[in-house]
């Protein structure tokens, strides 16, 4: 299986509607949100998911890169989020906030960023759906992968194994036609690709080639 989940960070925000609808045959639709606090970026809120959401029908991939996602995570569930992630480094209450989540109707997710190690998280995975490991510094689209990311992707495909889990592992920044065959021999199986899908000249063709090579 492989889940290939263009980032609208990527997309012109004037027209996020049509943007979203260029990508059908996505599986998720991701979402970054930034507050410029946790990340030194600002991008959008709940009004703006809470619109989106009534504007597509492919279910929204929410990547909180916030301050404070206990407060906020379970109003972008209302807002139509169908997967919440916040970040390790974030959350004051990492169980609590994914029962909520997961309590509210959404899959919960938790995002690590490149210097985050897993193993201390490890007996956290059964409360999540999926883990997002960060390949590059999370606030901006367009950057390079970082390669020494591929252990942290394969020792975590190991856990969850070993502890014979369902979640998803999921990889962020830098996922291009060049990157992601080597993330998926590393055991991801959800790809965010803003700038490879977005700037391509057909975005919905990126997709399918993308999930094409990942599968691969
Ligand atoms: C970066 C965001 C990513 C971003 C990825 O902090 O979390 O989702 O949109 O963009 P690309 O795929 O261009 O690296
Ligand atoms: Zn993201």
């Amino acid at each position: 299986m492989a889940l290939i989940n263009p980032s609208i960070l990527s997309a012109d925000f004037a027209r996020l509607a049509e943007e979203a609808r260029a990508v059908e045959g996505a599986d998720w639709l991701h979402v970054d949100v930034m507050d410029n606090h946790f990340v030194p970026n600002l991008t959008l809120g709940v009004p703006v998911v809470e619109s989106l959401s009534k504007a597509t029908d492919t279910p929204l991939d929410l990547h909180l890169m916030i301050q404070d996602p206990d407060r906020w995570a379970p109003q972008y569930v209302e807002a139509g989020a169908g997967s919440v992630t916040f970040h390790a480094e974030a959350a004051a209450a990492p169980v609590r906030l994914a029962r909520e989540i997961r309590a509210l109707g959404a899959r919960a997710s938790m995002a690590l960023k490149p210097a985050t190690p897993i193993e201390p998280f490890e007996d956290l995975l059964p409360e999540l759906d999926m883990l997002l490991i960060m390949t590059v510094e999370p606030g901006f689209g367009g950057q390079a992968f970082l390669d020494i990311m591929l252990p942290k992707i394969r020792r975590t495909r190991e856990l969850i194994s070993r502890h014979g889990l369902e979640l998803w592992l999921q990889v962020d920044g830098g996922v291009s036609a060049s990157t992601i065959e080597r993330c998926a021999e590393a055991g991801a199986d959800v790809f965010v690709a803003g700038s490879a899908v977005y700037g391509a000249d057909d975005p919905a063709k990126a997709v399918r080639d993308l999930r094409e090579k990942a599968e691969a």
